[in-house]
């Protein structure tokens, strides 16, 4: 299947970046490497470290990016690990950081990863394909408390209680194998008059289960911050985001980052330590164009930028 995918904000984290020619940039979620593609043209000595989970990704890139193969080096890990690369490396500052949240058009679009509610598929929703927990077990295996308790965290599902006691009742029959399964399931445990009152019910049970498989939310908080401190003065971090729980989390960061001393004013020395390490560029998010018909992703985007002091 063809690897497709518009990338969000693009004008906007490209100007956002401040992007010097001779500049270590890395891109953590490199995607169908749109972003990455307009980094790299505003490179000349520079590097651009082009990172994803999935494999398919690097892959598209190699090819999409063949004219800039010299001055990239691609990983295929977990962002949250580009910290050790870097120390393997020798790699101790960069110039910029890019990561654009969530999963791709690409992985969406491709059934048989099994992400969308739309499109009839084992259920799966693995951003890296060699990881062994999967959809498939977190619907099949998961306590009902526990899946009550990921709808409701990462999905913000108010049916999330009624859902999972549902998915458990239907698991004493058979396994739940399918997208398409689940979305029925799911659908069913709304009042009918709500049923498609807010877009596809499903939705927002699948947004749960794939954070919980991918643990999209697991260590961001401290990867944003940790990363942040290894921007050279100057440097820049973009962040898209593209859920409210996301967003809560890189704007936590960011504050935290950019807040000086946090001694008590009576104290006249400070014993704290904290110093304000990042400007937040940024006071409002940017959000995505909602008239962008052909990219009904950019509705949900947001961009954050902080410049490391
Ligand atoms: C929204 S897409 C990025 C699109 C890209 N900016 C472009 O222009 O095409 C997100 C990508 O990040 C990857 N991803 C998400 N979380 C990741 C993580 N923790 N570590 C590495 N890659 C991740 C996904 O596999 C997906 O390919």
């Amino acid at each position: 299947m063809e690897y497709k995918h518009i990338p969000v904000l693009l004008d906007e984290t490209i100007e956002g970046l401040q992007i010097k020619p001779d500049g270590i940039y890395l891109d953590g979620t490199l995607g169908g490497g749109g972003h990455s593609e307009k980094i790299l043209e505003k490179l000349q000595s520079g590097r651009l470290i082009a990172n994803d989970l999935d494999a398919a990704a690097i892959e598209n890139a190699k090819n999409r990016l063949q004219k800039h193969l010299d001055k990239i080096t691609f990983v295929h890990d977990n962002f949250m690990n580009v910290l050790q690369f870097l120390d393997d490396n020798g790699i101790a500052e960069l110039d910029g950081v890019l990561l654009d949240l969530g999963v791709s058009s690409y992985q969406i679009d491709t059934p048989e990863r099994g992400f969308s509610y739309n499109k009839e598929a084992r259920l799966d929703m693995r951003m890296n394909p060699e990881q062994s927990l999967s959809a498939y077990e977190v619907v099949n295996q998961y306590a009902e408390e526990d899946l009550a308790r990921v709808f409701f965290e990462y999905g913000e599902e108010r049916y999330s209680k009624k859902i999972a006691s549902k998915i458990v009742d239907r698991r004493r029959e058979k396994p739940i194998e399918t997208t398409t399964e689940l979305a029925e399931l799911v659908a069913y445990c709304y009042p009918p008059k709500d049923r498609f009152a807010f877009g596809n019910p499903a939705k927002r049970v699948f947004q749960a289960i794939r954070i919980e498989v991918n643990g999209e939310l697991d260590g961001l908080y401290e990867f944003i911050y940790d990363i942040a401190l290894r921007l050279k003065k100057g440097g820049r971090m973009c962040v898209i985001t593209f859920h409210s729980l996301e967003d809560r989390i890189v704007k936590k960061a960011f504050v935290e980052l950019n807040k000086d001393c946090v001694c008590d004013k009576r104290i006249p020395v400070c014993t704290c330590g904290k110093r304000k390490e990042a400007e937040i560029i940024t006071k409002k998010p940017i959000c995505g164009k909602t008239e962008d018909a052909d990219n009904k992703r950019a509705e949900s985007a947001k961009l954050r930028i902080i410049e490391r002091v």
